[in-house]
């Protein structure tokens, strides 16, 4: 089953024993603190209550540099467990610190847990959310942006200014607890109401320009934190070069405008080439009959002139297959330097050692609405999985608790883990029966997105043929088209307990994701131990922790 290296055609590094710290590398601390606020971000709705991290809604950005060590407190003053996920974020052998219920203990209302990991050798565009509940409707996100060191060759040169823009959709006016509570209790997903950017939905008391020099090329990353829908990106008048996708650098194209699946990060280069005027920058939902948009002022300086020309580039018949053309066009740049290290750029010959294919589904459980993957919606169990791991504490959740392949059972509520093998490489086809766009996303991984089917399709093993084994873009986050299919590739070598999990937040919180358990033959070098302030819960509660090794 387990491929191994061959005939150097994995370029992959020996793993070595690295501990935590390495010495050469920057400590960086950030205090958060987690708080309750009410907003505004809409003028027809009254202000809403929000999750604010140090005051600020979005949480502050994280600046940082390759390599870093992230020592990260984080002060709960909610009334409720709260946790930080780092959406894209490779925590190498260090699931524990990924933020998810599978693998963390909440942080209790009152109570502080501190983060520590390093980032290895990533760099690109990411953010962080609260991953609990639904609270990501509430706000709690921001941007991580991660530069290359010094001295690092990066594939464009060095831009006039680095701008973020946190966009998505988001259910204005109703508070996050009766969106729980109207989960809970088995009724509908609520729609989204409207776009917010940067905390900002259609409100003018915030500000809501970027002030740019004429001539100057300036980097705009840009990332969904939305709970459902895509997100199309476009500045009137300008070309989006697209140069980075969550960490990988890219083929250099140009595009009018981009889609933006929730959960997804990019960046994008622009030229200020236009006569210096005010310019709008539109962010729509797509796919959907209301559109929403909100636009953001784009303003040259100096600018007098009064006029503005340009009107937003819309492709209304055939947004779809627009957008997979646009999708399959995004490739990884073989030449650029220093692709992520663990990233082989043979990954086209390596022999596949299992296939997964994984539909979504919905269906009334027990009179509730749930949602599941190949007909297991997944429910939390009373103690994070990695801890019952690591205890050894039994009948915490079963391996193999759903299949490789959608089946046609009814749905069943299961605390669903797929065991895999450590240095398995996996393909995993998304089959999307439904009428909407999907979004899956997995921690602690990129994998290669090999094959977008086109509309009306189903995978079949043929559809193998119209892979792109060569340059396929190399993320942590696909989309997948309705009536259609998406092919990944995964390179198991993350030991470590996983969360996969539909982006569509409503319906992962309904059971739409399970867990992957990477493992390996209790082995240390494959894996930090369990962090020495751990919290511990639920049948963890009252256990002790191993030896560590220092
Ligand atoms: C938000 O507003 C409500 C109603 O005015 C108020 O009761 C609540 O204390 C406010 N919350 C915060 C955190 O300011
Ligand atoms: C909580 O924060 C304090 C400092 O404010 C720190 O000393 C302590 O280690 C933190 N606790 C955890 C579990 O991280
Ligand atoms: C790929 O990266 C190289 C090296 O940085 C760069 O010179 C080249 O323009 C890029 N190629 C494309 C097609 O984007
Ligand atoms: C929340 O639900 C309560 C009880 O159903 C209702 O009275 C209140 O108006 C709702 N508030 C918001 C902001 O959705
Ligand atoms: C350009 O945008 C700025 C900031 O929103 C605004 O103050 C200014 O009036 C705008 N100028 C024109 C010509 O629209
Ligand atoms: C664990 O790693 C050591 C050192 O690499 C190796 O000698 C040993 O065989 C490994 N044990 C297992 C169970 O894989």
């Amino acid at each position: 089953m387990a491929w191994r290296p061959d005939g150097g055609v994995w370029m992959m590094m020996t793993i070595t024993i690295i501990s935590f710290v390495q010495a050469e590398d920057s400590y960086r601390f950030f205090d958060f603190r987690v708080t309750y606020g009410n907003v505004s971000v809409n003028i027809d709705v009254p202000p809403t209550r929000v999750i604010l991290i140090n005051e600020k809604f979005p949480g502050p950005e994280l600046d940082l540099v390759t390599n870093d060590n992230l020592i990260i407190n984080v002060h709960n003053d909610l009334d409720e467990p709260f946790l930080l996920s780092w959406n894209g974020l490779h925590l190498k052998r260090n699931s524990y610190q990924d933020g998810v219920y599978g693998t963390t203990c909440p942080i209790p209302p009152g109570k502080n847990y501190t983060y520590a990991f390093n980032l290895g050798d990533q760099t690109g565009s990411f953010f962080y959310f609260p991953s609990l509940g639904v609270q990501k409707a509430a706000g709690g996100f921001g941007a991580i942006r991660i530069l290359s060191r010094p001295g690092i060759p990066v594939p464009f040169p060095q831009p006039a200014g680095d701008f973020t823009l946190l966009v998505g959709d988001w259910y204005s006016g109703q508070d996050y607890k009766n969106i729980t509570a109207r989960l809970d209790g088995g009724r509908m997903i609520p729609r989204p109401y409207s776009v917010l950017i940067n905390g900002n939905g259609n409100t003018g008391s915030r500000s809501t320009s970027l002030t740019v020099d004429k001539g100057k090329t300036y980097r705009f990353r840009i990332s969904n934190v939305g709970v459902e829908l895509s997100i199309n990106v476009e500045i009137l008048g300008h070309m989006l070069k697209l140069v980075e996708v969550e960490g990988t650098y890219t083929i250099q194209s140009m595009y009018t405008s981009l889609d933006i699946h929730v959960g997804q990060s990019l960046s994008v280069l622009v030229t200020m080439d236009q006569p210096p005027q005010n310019y709008s920058i539109v962010v729509a939902t797509r796919f959907t009959h209301t559109i929403s948009e909100k636009a953001l002022i784009l303003q040259y300086s100096n600018t007098k002139s009064k006029k503005s020309k340009f009107v937003p580039i819309r492709e209304p018949d055939n947004e779809i297959d627009f957008s997979i053309k646009q999708a399959r066009s995004i490739k990884t740049n073989l030449t650029a330097f220093r692709q992520n290290a663990e990233g082989s750029y043979h990954y086209g010959r390596i022999k596949i050692s299992r296939t997964l294919i994984l539909e979504s589904s919905g269906g009334v459980v027990n009179k509730k609405q749930r949602y599941a993957i190949n007909g297991v919606s997944f429910v939390p169990a009373d103690t994070p999985l990695k801890l019952a791991d690591y205890f050894k504490i039994k009948g915490v959740f079963k391996e193999g608790s759903i299949p490789d392949k959608p089946g046609r059972a009814r749905i069943r509520l299961e605390t669903a883990v797929m065991g895999v093998h450590h240095k398995d490489f996996l393909e995993i086809v998304f089959q999307n029966r439904e009428l909407f766009v999907q979004t899956y996303h997995l921690d602690g991984y990129n994998f290669w997105v090999v094959g977008i089917g086109n509309r009306w399709s189903t995978w079949s093993h043929a559809s193998r043929r119209e892979y792109n084994l060569r340059n396929a873009i190399s993320r942590s986050t696909t989309q997948v088209y309705p009536k259609s299919w998406t092919a990944v590739y995964v390179a198991l070598d993350n030991v470590g307990m996983w969360n996969f999990r539909s982006e569509f937040w409503a319906r992962q919180y309904l059971g739409q994701q399970f867990y992957f358990r990477v493992y390996s033959p209790a082995n240390s070098t494959d894996e930090y131990p369990l962090p020495k302030n751990a919290l511990l819960c639920g049948r963890a509660s009252n256990r002790h922790r191993r030896d560590f090794i220092p």
